[in-house]
This record gives C-alpha cells, sequence and structure tokens, in this order.
C-alpha cells in the first residue's frame, strides 16, 4: 500500500472529531498536523491523539509534509482556505459545500487544474452501504426504468444544538446548502446528472435563537432561505422532487424514494453511510429489505478523504470535484428559480460517480 497520505486539516469545530476517529483507524491516511483561527481548540480537538502537530494555517499549508489539506472549516472560508492550499500545491478535501457561492467553488476547480492538484469534496455518506446498495439496485435493473424519485428533510434548525449555527442561516447555509448536498449528491448518484430544475422557497422567520452552549438563547438574524422546493429534471428524463427544510418539526415521509417502471425504492438516509433500502416490486404485497450489495462497510466521516488518496491520477474521485460542483450548481440554480419564478437550466454536468463495490472501509 506504501506510505499513508500525511493529511493537515483545517479547522477543528464541531464535526472535526469524527474525521479524526476516521483516519485513526484507516491505515492509508495520517493525521500529521491541524490548525484553526483559534489554535487552543485545535488544541483540544487533537488532545486525544499523540503525534499530531498543531500549527497556524499558514504554517500548515506551507508544510511541506503536508499531502492533503483537509478543509473542515465553515462554508464561507472553503473557497479561500482551499485556494491557499492549492497555491501551496497541495491536494485540497473541502467539507461541503464545495464553497459558499458557484463563481467561489469555478475559481477554486480552475486553480486546482491549472496548478496539477486534486479536489475532493464531501459528502462521503454515499459511498456507504445505504446509497451504494440502492444504486446497484437501479443498475441491476430491480425496478426498471426509473422515472421519479422524491427527497425530503425537514427538521425545526440546527440552533436548537449546535453552539455556533450562525453559519447555517447566512449564504452558504440554509437547509439546501447544509443539508441538499447530501441529497442531491445521491440523486445524481442514483439517477445521473441534472439538466434544468424549478424552484419555490420561504423564510418565514428573520431571526433564530440558539439552544444551546454559551451562546444559549441569543438571537440570530437569517438570511436564507429556509424551506425549499423543487424539481429536479435529470439528462435521463427522471425527476426528482426536492423538499429542504428548517422550518418543520418532524416528518415521517421517507429521506428518499426512487420510483422506476416495474419497482420502487426506499433508500436511507444520504446522511448517513448505511440503512436499510427497502425494494417493493410490481405484483408485491409489501417492502422488502435488500441485503447490503454495495459500497463501504462500517464507514465513517473521511472514507471519501481515503478514497480520494487511493484514487489513481487521472481518474476522477468518486467524491470529487466535478460532481460537488454540480451538485452546488444545482442548488445555486434551484435558489434562482425560486426567486425568478422560471424553470434555470443547468450549465454543468458530471459522470455518474463509479460504483464502490462491497468492501470494509
Ligand atoms: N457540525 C456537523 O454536524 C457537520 C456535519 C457534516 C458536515 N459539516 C460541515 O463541516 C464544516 C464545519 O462545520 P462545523 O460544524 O465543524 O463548524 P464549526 O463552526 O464548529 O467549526 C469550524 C471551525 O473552523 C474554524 N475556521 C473558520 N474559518 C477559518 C479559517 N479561515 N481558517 C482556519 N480556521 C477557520 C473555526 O474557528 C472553527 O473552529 C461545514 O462546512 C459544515 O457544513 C458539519
Amino acid at each position: 500500500m506504501g506510505q499513508p497520505v500525511n493529511v493537515g486539516v483545517v479547522g477543528c469545530g464541531a464535526i472535526s472529531a469524527q474525521y479524526f476517529q476516521t483516519i485513526e483507524r484507516l491505515p492509508r491516511l495520517r493525521l500529521a498536523a491541524v490548525a484553526d483561527l483559534d489554535l487552543d481548540r485545535a488544541r483540544e480537538a487533537v488532545r486525544p491523539y499523540a503525534g499530531v502537530d498543531v500549527l497556524g494555517v499558514a504554517e500548515l499549508l506551507a508544510d511541506p509534509r503536508i499531502d492533503v489539506v483537509l478543509n473542515l472549516t465553515i462554508p464561507a472560508a472553503h473557497a479561500e482556505i482551499a485556494l491557499r492550499a492549492i497555491d501551496a500545491g497541495k491536494d485540497v478535501y473541502c467539507e461541503k459545500p464545495l464553497a459558499a457561492a458557484r463563481t467561489d467553488a469555478e475559481r477554486v476547480l480552475l486553480a486546482a487544474d491549472a496548478a496539477g492538484v486534486r479536489v475532493g469534496c464531501a459528502p462521503d455518506t454515499v459511498l456507504g452501504t445505504g446509497t451504494q446498495t440502492a444504486r446497484k439496485a437501479i443498475d441491476d435493473g430491480l425496478i426498471g426504468r426509473p422515472v421519479a424519485a422524491t427527497a425530503t428533510m425537514m427538521t425545526p434548525g440546527h440552533e436548537r444544538w449546535h453552539p455556533n449555527p450562525d453559519f447555517y442561516y447566512v449564504p452558504g447555509g440554509g437547509p439546501l446548502l447544509d443539508m441538499g448536498p447530501y441529497y442531491i449528491t445521491s440523486l445524481v448518484t442514483l439517477l445521473g446528472p441534472v439538466a434544468t430544475v424549478v424552484g419555490a422557497a420561504s423564510r418565514p422567520r428573520a431571526k433564530r435563537t440558539i439552544g444551546s452552549g454559551p451562546r444559549q438563547g441569543e438571537e440570530i438574524p437569517v438570511t436564507v432561505d429556509t424551506h425549499v422546493t423543487g424539481v429536479l429534471v435529470h439528462a435521463s428524463g427522471a425527476l426528482s422532487t426536492l423538499v429542504m427544510s428548517f422550518d418543520g418539526v418532524a416528518t415521517k415521509s421517507p429521506h428518499i424514494e426512487v420510483h422506476g417502471e416495474s419497482g420502487s425504492l426506499v433508500v436511507p438516509n444520504p446522511n448517513h453511510f448505511d440503512g436499510d433500502v427497502l425494494l417493493s416490486a410490481a405484483g408485491d404485497a409489501d417492502w422488502r429489505p435488500l441485503p447490503e450489495s454495495a459500497g463501504y462497510l462500517g464507514a465513517g466521516r473521511g472514507v471519501g478523504l481515503a478514497d480520494f488518496a487511493a484514487t489513481p491520477a487521472g481518474t476522477e474521485p468518486r467524491a470529487g470535484g466535478a460532481l460537488a460542483f454540480h451538485v452546488l450548481d444545482i442548488m445555486e440554480s434551484l435558489l434562482a428559480s425560486a426567486h425568478s419564478g422560471a424553470g434555470v437550466p443547468i450549465t454543468s454536468t458530471c459522470e455518474r460517480p463509479l460504483p464502490v463495490p462491497l468492501q470494509d472501509a
């Protein structure tokens, strides 16, 4: 397998612990150094791990030992950190969304091309057994020709539990840019790229109240749409209907359903790696679970980075920049459509990412 890839992490907030746990157990990756604007937070985050350097951001980016920069900053900082990493000649793998705005993401991909480095991006949850088993069922023809899908995400908002939820309510956040990457990446994995979108959105509350941590009770402003709906017209002709909301209390709708001419599938939560895939084929009296047949088993956040590190030069990584850009393009276009009232053609496209054969993470 050769030497492990040295990972330098920028951003040691809420999600970083999950990455550190995964990196620690994957032999292909080595957690070499971390950085954050808040150095105490960085020190605290890697306290359980031996031999990890805590550096300033510029120092980490300039460190010749670092092979890939894992960008776990807030969405508004994704492009800046990615561009600085690329400028330092490093591959970069970013948390979602690829950038807070499509124009910034475009600059990242162009800079990476010019520098001859690679860009990867979360979510990697869709490389787990949930979405991958559903994809294999579709590819094996278990539902016939896919014609439609629904995707529903409904929560009251992350300010209930996140101690610093400000970024969820500014551009780059909102239910669509925050949770849409999971659902839309799964839909593109299942049904292929999207050609046109039609959207509608609303913003019922101007303020949100932080529900936990030292800032509990503080009100924060809302400057993005918090209930976003739309239709994605896939290039194949299949239609996906999307509801992404921070304005509901709960839902019993499946996270994703895919309907084909001869069967329907329930696809598990694309924010999780696993979960039951259910099939109801024409003539069946009920749903039946499908055995896990594809995807990384026992995966955690960071498995997409290991997959990225293992992807040969010249092959687009599964959790790659082109897919992440297409997903961001779809999301921005949905919001543009919601505000203009007109359908918006999607100018970007991507290949369906390569399927993941069933294997241990
Ligand atoms: N929290 C979750 O459950 C979760 C889940 C999946 C994905 N994500 C994604 O992970 C990313 C980070 O989310 P989080 O919840 O960990 O946020 P967070 O606010 O808890 O942590 C972000 C960290 O990045 C640091 N940071 C910000 N700008 C920086 C800069 N320019 N240079 C260096 N450090 C900088 C902050 O100081 C902070 O420590 C986001 O893109 C989010 O969408 C979060």
